[in-house]
């Protein structure tokens, strides 16, 4: 009985075999990371195949028409549906405590986003309702945007620090990312951005602020492994070239890799200073200049276009089809945050894309998926759909993959895979 018992235990197989059964379309970027310039425009779309899956990882494609494997665990009925990767959303700042909404209404009026910030709102009071939220409440309101930004598609994401601003509440931040971490199975980057702003506290000694993010700050978020990268806000009304310089040495200086607000409201030069520190990414780029498109061209920092920052703040769209001409590595992501971009669903930052920078739809899908997935260092596991590679994928209720741009209002997204498990 009991060697029978164990006979059982030792025959039964360990790993969850899932069939994706008959989708009317496979479409999915090639196996290459990153891509750049007229590759950007390719995409493989394959219509005579299932998918099979198992465990986490996508196994086969079995050819419709012939015999399906038997004993798979899971069959799902695609017929009609459309299946594309996972979307992976490289910049974001989904942690934050309070609303905006006053500020979105007095900006439709024509207040610029500047002189709110200027007067004391902008990130600034962000950082005060961030810091008056406990460690709880903060990870309550994020981890339901966090739930509705997966339900729309997006299966890996990086999250930035920033709206702490002082020790206690950038590790309180970075914190609740840990905890976001451990409780969703979306694949999480974190990233320290406590050089967001100066805060109020030291508006008049901004060195010390500096001192503090270069001494305090920045070993302690390595050591204690709570971010994968260091980021500034390079700008006018932020951090200047040089200060921005200083904080980059020390983050290189103890393994922090490297991502950038750039040359987004002013050119400071910000993405001369990306490639400068081999940052993952340049991000922003609405004033980038010649000078500096001829520094990411051909570099390997991804030119990260956030087309919802231009959209909600009314700014012009960065300068997209002459940094696909430059051969930049091209990346599309939401900048998801409570002033400047309060976008969670990323195919609408996809739609954007095409809509503002006349990207085509095949573009914006390598810069979601493949790009993405190498701005993040998760390439080359993920990011498009082949054997071997981890079952992150989207089911989507539509007859073809343009739908889920060119729809721009509806959430397509009927099931979400993440490693290999439905969400
Ligand atoms: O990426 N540019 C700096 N930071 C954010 C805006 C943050 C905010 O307004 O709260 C951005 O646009
Ligand atoms: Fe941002």
């Amino acid at each position: 009985m009991i060697q029978a018992a164990i006979i059982i235990l030792f025959t039964r197989r360990q790993y969850v075999l899932t069939l994706l059964y008959n989708p009317i379309q496979i479409a999915t970027p090639y196996d290459r990371y990153p891509v750049r310039g007229k590759e950007l425009s390719n995409i493989m779309l394959i219509d005579d195949s299932h998918i099979l899956v198992e465990d986490d990882r996508i196994k086969d494609f079995i050819r419709k028409g012939h015999e399906l494997p038997s004993g798979f665990d899971n069959f799902v009925n695609c017929t009609g549906k459309t299946i594309i990767p996972g979307l992976i959303d490289s910049h974001t700042h989904l942690v934050w405590g309070g609303f905006r909404e006053e500020e979105f209404e007095q900006r439709a009026t024509g207040v610029p986003y500047e002189e709110i910030a200027r007067a004391g709102g902008g990130i600034a009071s962000t950082v005060s309702r961030t810091r008056q939220k406990s460690l709880t409440e903060l990870y309550d309101q994020s981890s339901r945007r966090m739930e509705r930004v997966i339900k729309n598609g997006t299966t890996s994401i990086e999250i930035k620090s920033g709206y702490g601003l002082n020790f206690e509440d950038e590790v309180k931040m970075l914190k609740v990312i840990k905890q976001l971490k451990k409780d969703f199975p979306v694949n999480i980057r974190a990233t320290f951005l406590g050089a967001h702003d100066i805060p109020k506290e030291y508006k008049n000694n901004r060195e010390a602020y500096i001192k503090k993010v270069i001494e305090k700050m920045l070993p302690y978020v390595k050591e204690n492994e709570l971010a994968d990268y260091a980021d500034v806000f390079c700008d006018t009304i932020a951090f200047s070239y040089e200060e921005t310089e200083k904080i980059l040495q020390k983050a290189s200086e103890i393994g922090l890799k490297i991502r950038l607000h750039a040359d987004e409201i002013d050119n400071t030069r910000g993405a001369e200073l990306a490639v400068k520190y081999g940052a993952k990414s340049a991000d922003h780029l609405i004033k980038i200049s010649h000078e500096g498109i001829k520094a990411v061209s051909n570099s390997d920092t991804a030119a990260a276009l956030l087309p919802g920052t231009s959209f909600y703040l009314k700014k012009p769209f960065a300068p997209a089809r002459h940094l696909i001409e430059e051969n930049c590595i091209i990346t599309v992501s939401t900048d998801l945050n409570p002033g400047s971009s309060v976008l969670e669903r990323l195919p609408m930052a996809m739609f954007l894309a095409v809509w503002g920078y006349g990207m085509n739809i095949n573009e914006v899908y390598n810069a979601v998926t493949v790009n993405a997935a190498y701005s993040l260092d998760l390439a080359p596991e993920r990011g498009c759909i082949a054997k071997g590679k981890k079952a992150d994928l989207l089911i989507l209720d539509c007859e073809n993959y343009k739908h889920i741009i060119y729809n721009y209002s509806a959430n397509l997204v009927e099931r979400v895979m993440i490693n290999g498990a439905f969400f």
